[in-house]
């Protein structure tokens, strides 16, 4: 990761998990950060460990997302990446839990769209099977490039793989 490519991240569900890892390797390089989590004072410790700034935000309001761009904007300028680590709460039931997930990355997808700088990168959970036809078009239109990664440190039993996508067209 070089440091004069990107300034300032987002991350979107952010816990003591993967974005805690990814926070301290960011802040390592510079690179200052922005946490977004329904309960924010979760993340106190790891903000005051790396300089990172934590927000409150549920990606399901639409008026907590758009206060949230508000905030991190004020504090940081738009940012070069926003990562999604959310995943919903599943209830067993497998249509229910499907959509859930889908409506996660729809989300995450549009905000990241929205409020990127042009050139930025959109990094999302999802699952192999969990994305539409819908939000994968609506990523390749907006971003030159778009791949499914499986992180190593991802179990290989778990569907989970990321969606990367890179080079955030300029908005019309
Ligand atoms: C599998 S956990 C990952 C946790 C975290 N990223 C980490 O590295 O520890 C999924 C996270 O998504 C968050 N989440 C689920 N729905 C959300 C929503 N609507 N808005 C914000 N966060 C949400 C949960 O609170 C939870 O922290």
């Amino acid at each position: 990761m070089s440091k004069a490519k990107f300034n300032t991240a987002l991350i979107v569900g952010a816990g003591s998990g993967l974005s805690a890892s990814l926070t301290r390797a960011l802040a390592k390089e510079g690179i200052k950060v922005a946490l977004a989590a329904r309960t924010p004072g979760d993340l106190d410790a790891l903000a005051k460990e790396t300089g990172a700034r934590a927000f409150a935000c549920d990606a399901s309001k639409r008026a907590e997302v758009e206060k949230l761009f508000a905030e991190v904007d004020a504090a940081f300028g738009a940012p070069d990446i926003v990562m999604s680590d959310m995943a919903p709460n599943t209830v067993g039931h497998r249509q229910t839990d499907h959509l859930r997930i889908v409506m996660l990355i729809e989300a995450a997808a549009d905000f990241a769209i929205e409020v990127l700088k042009p050139g930025g990168t959109f990094i999302t959970k999802a699952f192999q099977g969990g994305e539409t036809a819908e939000v994968l078009r609506t990523l390749k239109a907006a971003f030159t490039e778009v791949k499914h990664v499986k992180p190593k440190a991802s179990r290989q039993q778990s569907s989970e793989v990321y969606l990367v996508a890179t080079g955030l067209r300029p908005r019309g």
